[in-house]
């Protein structure tokens, strides 16, 4: 311990104490209750895949350094699913870069993009690093409240006034998140289309976290931001391995863009990890390359699941808006007579023996988001029926 008075946190980072997801889950332990607060899968990603990570680390293949900017195989497979999907093309060698988790990505784009003093705007509620990152690079966080519209249509969405008005003179870059954790909000071809008019006219980057792009259900459709006339060469676009393989700790990601971004981006990530995860990275690279029958099965099933939920809270006296995408579901706890999420969360482990995060931690506008509180549905279907039966039995 240091005698002088100064805290030990620095200044950047005071405000970021320990996650909510820390505490939340240190709960669901205590108290046995279901955890749907943190969003990671229950059961693992496809066993091909495992074995090939065990074969990739039998045959020596990772289990030194691979290179700095990650290993060719899966370089290679990112670029080729970026063009299969969205027909962008990507050369593996100069504009692909892996990192680790796209928490990694996030951390790298920042620092090399952002000076202090330059305002990134970020939707909010934001995914929780965002803000700290923002905050390492000595950015200044400028967030643009996506709205909650109630009854039929029920779901938050973008007011594209209110971002054209948060561009100012300091704007560096806009941070934009489609699909959206944890609204499941998917941004509409029109919402892009504006955001990339907006982006060329004020000549900004723009940075979009993906990270959730095979997880959209219904009609809606993901589009990646880079393929807007004027993106491709102004955008650093970000995905991972976690969400869309159910493998979220081997903490693969990556980023795509025009190879000065993606130097600047290897540039600080060089000094974060260097390099990581060497063996999933080649099963990764065949992850990407799995059939559309994979891609189909996992969003069928997760539509299934979000149903089952999304019912269950609703019968249980939630306001639910319906996610068009991710594995979250945002629901208003005013109509089951609370307000304060925080205090809502606090007690429902105890009460119902579920957990579930309040989403005021992702807001800088803690007030806006006191009465939303968010659930995960990728767990089990016996464990959602479980978590629903709980949560319709404590609200009588
Ligand atoms: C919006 C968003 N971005 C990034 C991440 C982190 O992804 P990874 O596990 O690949 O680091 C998450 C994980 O929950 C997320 O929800």
């Amino acid at each position: 311990m240091t005698s002088s008075a100064r805290p030990l946190l620095n200044r950047r980072l005071a405000e970021f104490g320990t996650t909510i997801f820390a505490e939340m889950s240190a709960l669901a332990l205590s108290t046995k209750s279901i955890n749907l607060g943190q969003g990671f899968p229950d059961t693992d990603g496809p066993e091909e895949i495992r074995e090939a990570a065990v074969r990739a680390l039998r045959d020596g293949l990772g289990n030194q350094y691979p290179p700095g900017p990650g290993v060719p195989e899966l370089r290679t497979a990112v670029a080729a699913h970026q063009q299969r999907r969205y027909g962008l093309r990507h050369d593996p060698d100069t504009e692909v870069l892996v990192t680790a988790g796209a928490t990694e990505a996030i951390a790298a784009t920042l620092l090399a993009l952002v000076e202090p003093g330059d305002e990134v705007i970020a939707l909010e509620p934001y995914y929780d690093s965002y803000a700290a990152c923002i905050a390492m690079a000595g950015g200044r966080r400028v967030p643009v409240t996506l709205r909650p519209q109630h009854g039929e249509n029920a779901g938050f969405r973008l007011d594209l006034d209110e971002l054209r008005d948060a561009v100012t003179d300091r704007t560096r870059l806009l941070l934009i998140n489609t699909p959206h954790n944890p609204t499941g909000t998917v941004l509409t071809p029109d919402e892009l289309r504006a955001i990339a008019d907006l982006a060329v006219e004020r000549d900004l980057l723009v940075v979009t976290d993906e990270v959730y792009e095979h997880l959209v259900f219904d009609d809606a459709e993901h589009l990646p931001l880079a393929t807007f006339p004027g993106m491709r060469e102004r955008t650093v676009t970000i995905g991972s391995a976690g969400k869309t393989f159910s493998f979220t700790g081997w903490k693969v990601g990556w980023v795509t863009a025009a190879p000065e971004l993606v130097a600047a981006v290897r540039s600080a990530k060089q000094f974060l990890t260097y390099v990581s995860s060497g063996p999933f990275q080649y099963a990764v690279a065949e992850a990407l390359a799995l059939p559309d029958t994979y891609f189909e099965a996992l969003r069928a099933d997760l539509r299934a699941k979000r149903d089952l939920l999304a019912s269950g809270l609703a019968e249980a006296g939630f306001e639910v808006f319906r996610p068009a995408g991710t594995y979250f579901i945002t629901t208003d706890i005013r109509p089951l007579g609370e307000s304060d999420g925080f205090a809502f969360c606090r007690a429902l482990p105890e009460r119902a023996g579920v957990v579930a995060i309040p989403n005021a931690v992702f807001y800088d506008h803690r007030e806006t988001g006191a009465p939303f509180v968010r659930f995960a549905f990728c767990k089990r279907t016996e464990v959602l029926e479980e978590a629903v039966r709980r949560l319709k039995a404590s609200a009588g």
